[in-house]
């Protein structure tokens, strides 16, 4: 039986990291769904289009390709930040939840991270999960994942940063950042990775062995 996994969050709550220990734990594919809105903005950025150009944003939601997203170049702080001003635009969520539930159709299931898995891109999931944590572990989270990147940043800067993108997130109109109602709701601000991955494969493995009595 297919094992379909949605997560969704606000930035740098951990989603991703335990997306991929879930996927790798359960073999399953993993997209991470920010990276199709970031290749969007990062085309806009580099052709120093403004980022509510919505016709320039739609020809590139078109031509985002799953099988060829540049993680590395897509991972930049302020390409998530533009991004998440590419993600109001409604023609380009249509077109990229499409790709997205493509992917989501796999003989085996998929793991899919974003902020409206649960809600708008596979609403019939298996197991919905909502990671969150306080703005404040989040900024301190990605000033860290900067900083072993050999990276530097203020403190301040990034929390200011998270807040305005919980807020665009949270705010818009089109597929606003929120959990399903049947989502299981997991808050790191206390919880290491590991105690997050353990918490969240024992939804998943209470999810499967109630489908195996019914
Ligand atoms: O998760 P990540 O930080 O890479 O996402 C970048 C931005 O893309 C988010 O702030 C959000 O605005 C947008 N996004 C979205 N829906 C998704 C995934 C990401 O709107 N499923």
């Amino acid at each position: 039986m297919p094992l379909l996994i949605a997560i969704d969050g606000p930035a740098a709550s951990g989603k991703g990291t335990l997306a991929r220990r879930l996927a790798d734990y359960y073999h399953l594919p993993h997209l991470d769904t920010g990276l199709t809105y970031r290749a969007v903005a990062h085309v806009l950025l580099v052709n120093g289009w403004p980022l509510d150009d919505e016709a320039h944003a739609i020809e590139a939601a078109r031509r985002v390709d799953l099988s060829n997203l540049d993680k590395h170049a897509l991972s930049a702080h302020a390409v998530g930040e533009a991004a998440s001003r590419v993600a109001v635009i409604s023609e380009v969520r249509r077109i990229l939840v499409e790709k997205q539930q493509d992917f989501a159709r796999q003989p085996a299931g998929a793991v899919l991270d974003g902020r409206d898995i649960g809600t708008v891109v596979c609403p019939d999931a298996d197991v919905k999960l909502y990671v969150t944590a306080s703005a404040e572990v989040r900024a301190a989270r990605r000033l860290r994942d900067i900083e072993n990147r050999g990276g530097t940043a203020d403190l301040d800067d990034i929390l200011a940063d998270i807040r305005r993108r919980d807020e665009r997130d949270m705010g818009r109109t089109d597929s606003p950042l929120r959990p399903a109602v049947d989502a299981h709701l997991l808050d790191t601000t206390e919880m290491s990775i590991e105690a997050a991955f353990q918490a969240a494969r024992a939804i998943v493995d209470g999810v499967q062995a109630e489908r195996n009595d019914a």
